[in-house]
């Protein structure tokens, strides 16, 4: 057990700069410290520090072969981890970064080894989160860092999240309230000559396409049953899993009711995940609302996965999304947290 020290910026009595500092110190001291980014909290530890690294798998749980994200604060820093960059990655980064985007680009070996799990690519991203910023800039190494949760469970978007997950685990906490997206970076493989969708996330396809034209999308993500191998490792593991089993229902809202009804039937205790909209028009008991617009929902989704608690609640049925926007990165987290599909 680690003593895991927790600082909430502005409201202790320190500065918000005291704090950064004393977390900066304990990352560049080899240490592991969570930090709140725009899309999820992440575990930090100096990425070119391979003991620094390796604590961070194991405080996760984390398979070895699924590299980290190294983050940096400023585009020259950027280049500093990378090989070579095909011209449209410049139009990305002056577009949208700093932002929830991850880079995966010709790694020149200065994150360490186990950064990039063996891999010739190293995935670097610039996150707009003020304090994330703040701490890169004090820090002034690449920091790797995963989502500051297990392995297998919903990423963290509060604090009190990552102390329920890692509390003991690591060296310290800086609380900086509730992310803003709520969902992880959109991963984009640049090694190709046509830049690649590696996983959904806060910045869209549509958005990319505006930039750089015509964007694939790595086959394995399409769905769930095709024999592609994702191209970014961490994809293929059972993810973001609820402590309750979810059932992803398609249709339309008496179909959910239906659902519902004939698994109240059963004896089954069911809570609901809907918007706002949804569930005014429901019978239903236990439930929670994701908010209204797709923005709000991917905001309030893995807080909501994790607030339904075992031994109060049997199943989570939650509805479908439309996949456009950042309703590709809600569809896709909802695909790999459930455990059921319940088509139409
Ligand atoms: O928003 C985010 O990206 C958050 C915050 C903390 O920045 N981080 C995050 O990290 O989601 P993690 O470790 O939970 O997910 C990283 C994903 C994994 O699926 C991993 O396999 C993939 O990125 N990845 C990392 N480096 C890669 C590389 N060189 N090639 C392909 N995929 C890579
Ligand atoms: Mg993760």
């Amino acid at each position: 057990m680690i003593d895991t020290k927790r600082w909430k910026i502005a409201e202790s009595g320190k500065s918000k700069e005291e704090t950064i500092a004393e977390a900066a110190q304990l990352l560049k001291a080899g240490h592991t410290v969570a930090f709140p980014t725009e899309t999820v909290y992440g575990l930090g530890a100096d990425a070119t520090n391979a003991e620094a690294v390796a604590k961070i798998f194991q405080a996760k749980g984390r398979p070895q072969d699924n590299p980290l994200i190294a983050h940096v604060a400023s585009k020259d820093q950027l280049l500093k981890l990378v090989d070579s960059l095909p011209d449209y990655v410049e139009n990305l980064i002056d577009a949208f970064s700093p932002g929830p985007i991850t880079y995966v680009l010709p790694s020149n070996g200065i994150c360490a080894e186990n950064v990039t799990a063996g891999l010739p690519t190293v995935g670097v991203r610039i996150p707009s989160h003020p304090v994330a910023l703040a701490l890169l800039k004090v820090c002034d190494v690449p920091i790797a860092a995963p989502s500051a949760n297990l392995s297998g469970k919903p990423s963290p978007t509060t604090a009190d999240h990552v102390w329920e997950d890692l509390n003991g685990r690591i060296a310290g906490i800086v609380d900086g309230g509730p992310t803003g997206v709520g969902v992880e970076s959109t991963i984009i493989d640049c090694t190709q000559e046509t830049p690649s969708i590696l996983r959904p996330g806060g910045i869209s396809k549509e958005e990319i396409e505006e930039i750089v034209g015509k964007v694939l999308v790595d086959p394995a993500l399409d769905n769930g049953d095709t024999k592609e191998k994702p191209k970014a490792p961490g994809m293929k593991y059972t993810h973001y899993a609820p402590e309750v089993p979810l059932w992803l229902v398609e249709g339309d809202n008496a179909r959910l009711q239906k659902v519902y009804q004939e698994l109240v039937d059963e004896g089954k205790r069911v809570g609901v995940l809907a918007n706002r909209n949804t569930l005014e028009k429901l019978n239903v008991t236990d439930q929670i609302s994701l908010g209204e617009s797709l923005e709000e929902v991917a905001a309030n989704l893995y807080d909501s996965l994790r607030r339904f608690k075992q031994g109060e609640i049997d199943i989570i049925l939650c509805e479908t999304y439309p996949e456009i926007g950042i309703g590709q990165a809600i569809m896709n987290r909802l695909r790999k947290a459930a455990s059921r599909y319940v088509e139409k």
